[in-house]
C-alpha cells in the first residue's frame, strides 16, 4: 500500500522547527529545577540536533515517496500509451488503496468502455458492408424487374398485337382490302412505337459513364447511334464546353438519355433535337421533341424518369425546368454553372 504524503518542505520546516522548539522549552523547564551553567548551550544544541534528525529522515522518506509516485506516473504513461497504440485488451495492475490505486481502476473502466465502443463499431461497419451488399443486389434485383416488366408491358404486348393485326390483314386482303390496308396500317404504327421502346430500353442498358470521352463527343455519339434507327430524326447542335468536371460530364450524359429515352417511348415524335452550349458561365443543355406532350400535373405512380432527371441536374448545382403542352411537344432545359477554377484543378489531379 503506497500512501503518498504529498508535502511541501516549507511545511516539514515548520514541523520540524516547532517540534525541536517544544522540545528546547521543555530542556529549559526542566533546568529552572535542575540548575546548571550549561542549561542554554544544551539545549541550544538539543534544538539544532533535533532539527537536524527531524529535516533528515522526512527529507528521505519524501525522496521515497516521490520515487514511487514517478514509477506510479510512468506505469500510467505507459498505459496510456499502449491503449493509444491500439492494445485495447490491456489492464493495469491496481496496487490497494492511495489516490493513485483510484486513477489506475478509473483507467482501466476507461479501456473497458473504449474496447466495448471499438468492438460496436466493428459490427457496425461489418453489418454496413453488408447492408451495402444487400441493398447492392436489391437494386440489381429491381432494376431487371423492370426491365422484364418494361419489355412484358409494351413491346411483349405490342408483338402479340403486330402478328394479331398481321394475320387479320392475311385473311382479309382478298375479301377486305380496305380494312387489310387499315390493319397493315396499324401494324407499321405500332411496329415504329415498338421500335421506340427498344431503343429506350437499350439506353436504358447502356453504360452510365462517358467512355473516357468528352461531354460533347459522347453526346454525338448518341445522337448518331440513335439516327435512323426509329422513325424518330434526331438532330444535334452541340458546342465544346470545356472546364466541366468528369461528375458534371456524366450527370449531363445521364440527363440526355433519360430525356431521350422519354421522347423515344412517349412523345410520338418526328423529330429531336438536341443542343449543348455555354452561355454565361453556364453550360445549357436542351433536350426538344416535336411529339403529343403530355400534362405534367397528372402524375404517374411508377414513374420515376423526371423525378431522377430534377434530382440529378440539382445534385450538380444546376436547374431543371419542363415545358410541354398536350400536342405542342416537350422541352427539357437544364442549366449548371461551370466552375473553371475548381474543374481545372480537378484535372490537374
Ligand atoms: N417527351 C415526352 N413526351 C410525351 N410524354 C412524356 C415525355 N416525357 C415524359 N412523358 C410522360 O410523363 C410520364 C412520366 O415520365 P417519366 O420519365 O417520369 O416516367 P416513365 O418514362 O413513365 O418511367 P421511367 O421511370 O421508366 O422513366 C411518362 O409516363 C409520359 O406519360
Ligand atoms: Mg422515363
Amino acid at each position: 500500500m503506497h500512501n503518498y504524503r504529498i508535502r511541501t518542505a516549507k511545511f516539514q520546516l515548520t514541523i520540524s522547527f516547532f517540534s525541536s522548539l517544544l522540545l528546547f522549552a521543555m530542556l529549559q523547564i526542566f533546568f529552572l529545577f535542575v540548575p546548571s551553567a550549561h542549561s542554554l548551550l544544551i539545549s541550544c544544541l538539543a534544538f539544532a540536533f533535533s532539527f537536524l534528525i527531524q529535516f533528515i529522515m522526512e527529507t528521505n522518506s519524501l525522496t521515497k515517496d516521490y520515487r514511487l509516485l514517478r514509477d506510479h506516473l510512468d506505469n500510467i504513461d505507459l498505459f496510456i500509451k499502449t491503449l493509444s497504440s491500439g492494445r485495447l485488451s490491456a489492464r493495469m495492475k491496481v496496487e490497494n488503496g492511495g489516490a493513485i490505486s483510484q486513477v489506475e481502476q478509473s483507467l482501466n473502466e476507461l479501456a473497458d468502455k473504449i474496447d466495448t465502443q471499438v468492438k460496436l463499431l466493428q459490427r457496425l461497419v461489418d453489418e454496413n458492408v453488408q447492408m451495402n451488399v444487400k441493398v447492392k443486389n436489391e437494386a440489381v434485383t429491381e432494376e431487371r424487374q423492370r426491365l422484364a416488366r418494361d419489355l412484358h408491358d409494351a413491346v411483349s404486348q405490342q408483338l402479340f398485337a403486330l402478328s394479331m393485326l398481321a394475320s387479320a390483314a392475311e385473311k382479309t386482303i382478298h375479301s377486305n382490302p380496305e380494312l387489310a390496308a387499315e390493319n397493315i396500317a396499324d401494324v407499321s404504327d405500332i411496329a415504329r412505337k415498338a421500335q421506340g421502346e427498344m431503343r429506350a430500353l437499350l439506353l436504358h442498358l447502356r453504360p452510365v459513364r462517358l467512355n473516357n470521352e468528352s461531354l460533347d463527343k459522347g453526346l454525338e455519339r448518341l445522337i448518331h447511334e440513335l439516327d435512323g434507327k426509329t422513325m424518330i430524326h434526331f438532330e444535334a447542335s452541340i458546342d465544346p464546353v470545356s472546364g466541366l468536371s468528369k461528375g458534371v460530364e456524366n450527370h449531363l450524359f445521364r440527363l440526355s438519355q433519360e430525356a431521350l429515352s422519354n421522347a423515344l417511348r412517349h412523345s410520338e415524335a418526328t423529330k429531336v433535337v438536341l443542343s449543348l452550349h455555354e452561355k454565361d458561365q453556364l453550360v445549357v443543355l436542351t433536350i426538344f421533341d416535336n411529339g403529343q406532350g403530355f400534362d405534367p400535373k397528372q402524375e404517374k405512380v411508377a414513374s420515376y424518369g423526371l423525378k431522377t432527371m430534377k434530382e440529378r441536374a440539382e445534385e450538380i448545382g444546376g436547374h431543371f425546368l419542363l415545358t410541354t403542352h398536350e400536342g405542342e411537344g416537350t422541352s427539357i432545359h437544364i442549366r449548371v454553372p461551370i466552375h473553371r477554377e475548381a474543374s481545372n484543378s480537378d484535372g490537374e489531379n
